[in-house]
């Protein structure tokens, strides 16, 4: 009996596709659907830290040209995340309560500050782990790349300090020495480490001469960046990987796994084709294992080797022997 169940989020996940946080996960019936679906786990969309401080912000600008009363607006600080908070443990209690499948909460964090207190409520609330949605991109020159990692440090840190729960991690790409902080995250007491986030990212529109948004779904060609770092770091590290961006097929989700993830989360497909999909890329999985002979995960997990020893593919990201070989 072949067995697709895996290890991520400190948890046994009857599967490796995991529903990543985003806006599908954010309401009870989606969240059922996708539980229905096969789901390994759910991360529910993230309480956005950026969120609580627009709404204090817009609070500020509709009281103009009064002058803010600074008690008032203390209050109507923490109303606001007071009402957040509610509201997202009321969803990871019923969430608990109408599914069978483990429920992540997320905290998506620009600040390592006063939201570490929300941590223990999520705890609180049922959730069986916490994903820290971790994000800086270090556009301002003046800081130094220490200083822009102390704050991925430090708010795992501080969160480890007051939960029980596992803490897993979803990162982007944009460090200057990206293995070793991969590799010192893993060793700090964290369950797991997804690599990596997709962020909005800007485009220009030629026509109107403007900066817009670029997609918000990804296409199926990104998971590039993610597999390479995937396969560089899997057996380096002191807790499992997950790995997101550009996972729409089995088959992506397999190449994966064969490089050491150990789950995959997922969302634009989700998007894209319906939540469905979590059952076909369980199938897929499925297929490929019976295929080639596989019981279980960790009989092919980690299997293709994508660290600097492989000088193959090294080369090849080079390009070198690539275009050395062709005429154009
Ligand atoms: C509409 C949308 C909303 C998202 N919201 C969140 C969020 O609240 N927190 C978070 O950590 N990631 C969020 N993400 C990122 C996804 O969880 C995922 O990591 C990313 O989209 C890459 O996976 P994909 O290529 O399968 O979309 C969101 C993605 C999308 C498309």
């Amino acid at each position: 009996m072949i067995n697709i169940s895996t290890q991520f989020f400190g948890l046994k996940l009857k599967s490796p596709v995991v529903a990543a946080s985003s806006s599908m996960t954010s309401n009870l019936d989606q969240i059922k659907k996708i539980a229905h679906a096969g789901a390994g786990a759910i991360v529910l969309k993230s309480l956005f830290e950026e969120e609580i401080h627009m709404q204090l912000q817009e609070e500020l600008t509709r009281r103009k040209p009064f002058e803010p009363d600074e008690e008032y607006l203390d209050y109507f600080d923490y109303i606001i995340k007071d009402e957040n908070l509610k509201n997202y443990m009321q969803l990871i209690d019923q969430a608990k309560k109408e599914t069978e499948v483990p429920i992540i909460a997320s905290v998506s964090c620009i600040s390592s500050s006063e939201w570490i207190s929300f941590a223990r409520k999520l705890e609180e609330a049922g959730a069986d782990a916490l994903e820290l949605n971790l994000f800086l991109i270090p556009s301002d020159a003046s800081k130094s790349s220490d200083y822009n990692e102390m704050f991925y440090f430090d708010t795992v840190k501080k969160v480890l300090e007051v939960v029980d729960i596992p803490v897993t991690v979803k990162i982007s790409h944009y460090f200057s020495n990206l293995a070793k902080i991969i590799k010192e995250l893993s060793a700090t007491g964290i369950a797991g480490i997804t690599l990596f986030n997709r962020f909005y990212s800007p485009d220009v529109d030629i026509e109107n001469e403007l900066a817009i948004t670029a997609d918000a779904l990804s296409a199926p060609s990104e998971y590039l960046i993610p597999l390479r770092w995937t396969g560089i770091m899997a057996d380096q590290l002191d807790c499992p990987l997950a790995a997101t961006t550009g996972i729409h097929t089995a088959e992506t989700a397999i190449k994966f796994l064969l490089s050491g993830a150990n789950a995959v989360q997922v969302s634009s497909v989700l998007y894209k084709e319906g939540v469905e999909t979590i059952g076909k890329l369980n199938d897929g999985i499925l297929n490929w294992m019976e295929q080639k002979g596989y019981e279980k995960i960790d009989d092919f997990r980690g299997k293709i080797k994508l660290n600097t020893k492989n000088a193959e593919v090294f080369e090849r990201a080079q390009f070198m022997k690539y275009f050395g070989e062709k005429t154009f």
